[in-house]
């Protein structure tokens, strides 16, 4: 009987754990964000993913924090190699966060758009909106996520082309 109402509390927890993500998960669908695509590449090899999860930290030093899964088959490359770069992406390149945000091979995820490396030889996008060039300063225990404290070591604008932007689990254009 006891352990009968100890199963159904423990039940009960995971019940309102699930509920508290679903409404997080929810709430931020609501919230509209800039899509970017973090490469790496360095001695541990090439990789990058779709984010969402990109932040400025401070202008004076150029500072970005991005936030990574560490279950992400580009976590290894990033954290090894020590530098990414964020490429923001413009409205009409869709199709990249689609390869690189699934489980797509990372040579498959490259062979789309066209990249050049400038000083930490993470590849840049062409037609991107922005691109980041960093190393990462510091990592830190995020959970389920590393938060990467980034140097910007070359920032790239371009203003020629409307934004993508991800709200309520779809993309649109701004
Ligand atoms: C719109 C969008 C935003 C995403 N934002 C993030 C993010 O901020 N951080 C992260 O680690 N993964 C993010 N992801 C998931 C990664 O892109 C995804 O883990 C990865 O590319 C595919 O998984 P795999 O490489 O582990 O096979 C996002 C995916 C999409 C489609």
């Amino acid at each position: 009987m006891h352990t009968l109402s100890l199963t159904k509390d423990a039940e009960m927890e995971t019940k309102t754990a699930e509920q508290s993500s679903l409404d997080y998960k929810n709430a931020m669908s609501q919230l509209a964000g800039a899509v970017n695509i973090v490469t790496t590449d360095g001695p541990e090899g090439r990789a990058g993913f779709a984010a969402t999860a990109v932040c400025s930290v401070s202008d004076n030093p150029p500072t970005l924090l991005v936030c990574l899964n560490r279950n992400s088959s580009a976590y290894k490359y990033v954290t090894a190699n020590g530098v990414l770069c964020v490429n923001t992406l413009a409205a009409n390149q869709q199709d990249l966060s689609t390869l690189f945000g699934g489980k797509t091979p990372m040579d498959v995820r490259f062979s789309a758009g066209e990249w050049t490396t400038h000083e930490t030889g993470s590849p840049l996008l062409s037609g991107a909106l922005a691109s980041f060039d960093c190393r990462i300063r510091t990592v830190h225990d995020g959970g389920t996520h590393d938060i990467l404290i980034c140097d910007v070591v070359e920032s790239i604008a371009s203003d020629e082309d409307e934004a993508l932007v991800y709200f309520r689990r779809s993309y649109r254009q701004v």
